[in-house]
């Protein structure tokens, strides 16, 4: 039997660092507000020169370099991102050659927020089959760009940033189970409903969201995937060290770990400081806390994804 196993993450955030205060002064809006709402104190703004595959590119050589491995020796490259430097080619395509290899498989994944996990379960899926046998898995977003920053309902949630694993091919899981779903009909909850036509923008290129349908939509799946995601793996609650899920706001982490009977010391939380990086934000979340020692090699770990489409879905490993 082939698993996949991840064998080395990275993460890279910009350096230019935006704290609650400067919406304060600009905007109808607080410090307070916004930490009460939605636990997020700070986030990080790519300059201008930045696209997702320069934090991208960033956040792949640490994940190499953490692996032991060249970029030659990738075979497969996949990029979740919502905010893809160009209309195409592929982001994945553009970090490639960024990463001066060729040759190998390149496609970017757009499953919005739940980018990673659909990326991830990918790319398991790929290994498990033989077709592949070391693939590189990022989420990479400059969620900065397509946010109207005179709309405090939205402006004060995102972050830029980008995070990477390398996923080998491996006798033991590694990667257990993933399950993954949608709901197209709830395309007006979360969207940027905007197109380049004609050598136009067609459309808005803002992101729009109905905050509280966000919100309820979240906490109900995030729970229901969990469950459905340790049932295929023919395990419990017990079996998980930590739950990685999509950083959006603290209120939707906790709320999920509370329904979930989970002890809040098990839930991962970075969306203070890096605020919602979207498809970035489950693997930067997981490399933050694998540098820092707090989630150690062998732990059991579940990834969760939700955002636009509605897509969500979870992946359950060991590392
Ligand atoms: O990856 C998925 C992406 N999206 C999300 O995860 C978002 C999920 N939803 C949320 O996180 C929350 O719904 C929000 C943080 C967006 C909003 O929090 P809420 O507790 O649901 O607030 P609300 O939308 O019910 O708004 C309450 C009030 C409103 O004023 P009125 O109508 O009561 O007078 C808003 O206009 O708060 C107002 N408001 C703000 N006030 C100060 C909305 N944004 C702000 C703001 N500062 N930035």
């Amino acid at each position: 039997m082939i698993y996949s196993r991840i064998v080395g993450s990275g993460s890279y955030l910009p350096p230019r660092v935006m704290d609650n205060n400067e919406f304060a002064q600009r905007l109808d809006t607080s410090d307070a507000w916004i930490r009460e709402r939605t636990g997020i104190e700070r986030r990080h703004i790519a300059d201008e020169s930045q696209a997702s595959s320069d934090l991208a590119l960033n956040a792949a050589r640490k994940a190499l370099d953490a692996a032991g491995i060249k970029a030659e020796d990738l075979d497969l490259i996949v990029v979740a991102t919502s905010t893809p430097d160009y209309i195409f080619p592929s982001t994945a395509c553009i970090l490639q050659a960024k990463l001066g290899v060729k040759g190998c498989a390149a496609f970017d994944m757009q499953a919005v927020c739940s980018g990673f996990v659909y990326g991830l379960a990918t790319a398991d899926s790929f290994i498990r089959t033989g077709q592949h046998k070391k693939a590189l898995v990022v989420g990479a977003e400059v969620f900065s760009r397509i946010l109207d920053w005179n709309d405090r309902g939205t402006c004060v949630l995102f972050g830029d940033g980008a995070g990477a694993v390398v996923l080998s091919a491996d006798a033991r899981p590694g990667i257990h189970a993933s399950r993954l779903h949608a709901d197209g009909s709830h395309v007006q909850l979360l969207s940027v409903p905007g197109n380049v036509s004609r050598g136009k923008i067609v459309g808005s290129p803002f992101l729009q969201m109905n905050g509280q349908g966000v919100f309820r939509f979240a906490v109900r799946v995030l729970e229901e995937s969990a469950r459905e995601t340790l049932a295929a793996a023919g395990m419990n609650l017990e079996d998980v060290d930590w739950l990685i899920p999509h950083q959006a706001n603290v209120r939707i982490l906790e709320a999920t770990a509370r329904k979930l009977g989970l002890p809040r010391e098990k839930l991962v939380v970075t969306v203070d400081h890096h605020g919602n990086t979207s498809a970035a934000s489950v693997p930067l979340a997981l490399d933050e806390y694998l540098r820092a020692g707090k989630i150690r090699p062998g732990q059991r770990l579940l990834l969760q994804g939700v955002g636009g489409g509605f897509t969500w879905g979870s992946t359950l490993l060991t590392l």
